[in-house]
């Protein structure tokens, strides 16, 4: 048998089998039951939502000889014929390759006869944003007058650059992106029938990966498929969608939330050079934000290993809540923006940085003066940023960011103050008392002044 690709193989043949999007299916087996079919619809939505599928339905339905409670029955001769696109009154018209006038004028002649073996001529006009400004006027001369034997199904994913003359003449559904649940529920079908062995993680990273699309949930499957083990495992499934590993994710997290551009720019770098999907990427840095808030309020909410934890603990811990909501906040619009740009790599690099900056911005906003006098101290505080660039170097990270609120100052040649900020909590601060927190401070400090030297721990409050 001919290899058909699992998404051709479980094109949905009824309105039953359409899944999340009930409202439009049952809208349209009630107009087929009661026969009151409109003579134009628009199908509009995100990408492999089912308008293409949903428009064959259709077609069969409003012709089927034998149709039960508004479905085709898929069995009679026309039925039959039309699955196997042998129906000359269904007509399927893919209007990124035939936008041309020429094309709907044919159309516009063609309308005029009765249908040849049906009961309607149906024109599925997919893509038809796509259409030239010529066709369009060509095609709303049809649509003004629709001859009674005629129905037109135009389907798009950007409605938005429709003429109005043409949306208003006709009957829109908008189908909606697919729920997670909804997509596992199908898979989970197409897998029984396939003899597929998959674990229940696995179906539901591949429906969270597909972002409302079953189409692309499908392709993923298939991708997972066909390299070929008994059974299709979480964790190959993680591999084959290129699902960033734990340290990458702790990386970049921390320097964005630490708002150090520099090193940022580095990170996006390298995963664009690794060839690494961006989008899943930033989406997965979206979740791993989330999960750090969910460790400030819980302790086992997430599956990670027990190591991981504990370094997603130390920096949860030192990081303000709403910091970390607004990086989300600003991830989620940078994934937005990339989904349908064209050049993603300039849009993920620019937007992290900016993402990076806008951080420390905020701060500044929220207290000018102090940040603008830190700063300053900052950059004559040479002590300070080499101290700084040292725990940075030794992947201090948790230390690095409750000494940038804190000032260091060299009393004498024997003695440095660690003064720290006001803000610094309870936690933070038992964290820098502990013996291995003041070695590291120590041996730090030592590495940098190249000798032995005090250090004192002043709170402010
Ligand atoms: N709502 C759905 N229920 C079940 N399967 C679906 C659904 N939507 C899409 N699919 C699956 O995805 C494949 C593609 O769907 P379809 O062509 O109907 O999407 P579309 O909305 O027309 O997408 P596009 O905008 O990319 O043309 C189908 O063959 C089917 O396997
Ligand atoms: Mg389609
Ligand atoms: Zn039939």
């Amino acid at each position: 048998m001919a290899y058909v690709a699992l998404y051709r193989r479980f094109r949905p043949k009824t309105f039953e089998e359409i899944v999340g999007q009930e409202y439009i299916t049952t809208t349209l087996k009630n107009q087929i039951k009661n026969d009151r079919v409109a003579h134009a619809y628009l199908f509009s939505g995100g990408r492999g939502s089912g308008k293409t599928s949903t428009a064959k339905i259709l077609a069969r339905a409003v012709n089927c000889l034998n149709p039960k409670n508004g479905e085709p029955c898929n069995e009679c001769e026309i039925c039959k014929q039309a699955l196997e696109n042998g129906l000359i009154d269904i007509t399927e018209i893919d209007a990124a390759s035939n936008n041309g006038v020429d094309n709907i004028r044919d159309i516009r002649e063609e309308v005029e006869f009765i249908p040849t073996n049906a009961k309607y001529r149906v024109y599925i006009i997919d893509e038809v944003h796509m259409l030239s400004t010529g066709a369009f006027n060509a095609l709303l001369k049809t649509l003004e007058e629709p001859p009674k034997h005629v129905i037109f199904i135009l389907a798009t994913t950007e409605p938005q650059k429709l003429p109005v003359t043409i949306l208003s003449r006709c009957q829109r559904f908008d189908f909606k992106r697919i729920s997670v649940d909804n997509i596992i529920k199908r898979l989970k079908i197409i897998c029984n029938e396939s003899n597929i062995d998959i674990e229940d993680g696995a179906l539901k990273i591949i429906a969270k990966m597909s972002d409302g699309a079953m189409r692309d949930a499908i392709s993923i499957l298939e991708r997972c498929v066909s390299v070929g083990e008994d059974k299709i495992l979480e964790d190959r499934v993680r591999e084959i969608v290129g699902i960033p590993e734990f340290d990458y994710l702790m990386e970049i997290a921390t320097h964005l939330l630490l708002n150090d551009r520099v090193e940022v720019l580095k990170d996006a770098e390298k995963i664009i050079n690794e060839g690494k999907n961006l989008e899943i990427f930033v989406w997965e840095v979206v979740k791993f934000m989330r999960d750090l808030v969910m460790l400030q309020v819980s302790d086992d909410l997430v599956a990670y290993k027990e190591d991981d934890l504990v370094r997603m603990k130390d920096l949860a811990r030192t990081l303000n809540k709403d910091v970390i909501l607004n990086m989300i906040t600003d991830l989620s619009e940078l994934q937005n923006s990339m989904k349908w740009a064209t050049d993603k790599e300039v849009i993920f690099e620019t937007g992290l940085i900016r993402i990076s900056m806008r951080g420390t911005k905020k701060e500044s906003e929220e207290k000018p003066e102090t940040t603008n006098i830190l700063k300053q101290k900052e950059a004559e505080d040479s002590l300070k940023s080499r101290v700084l660039s040292a725990l940075k170097e030794n992947k201090r990270m948790i230390m690095h960011a409750i000494l940038l609120n804190s000032e260091i100052k060299q009393v004498d040649d024997e003695l440095i103050h660690i003064i720290f900020s006001q803000s610094l909590d309870d936690v933070n601060k038992q964290y820098m008392q502990k013996d291995e927190s003041k070695g590291i401070i120590k041996e730090v400090v030592r590495n940098v002044m190249d000798k032995d030297i005090k250090i004192k721990y002043v709170f402010n409050n």
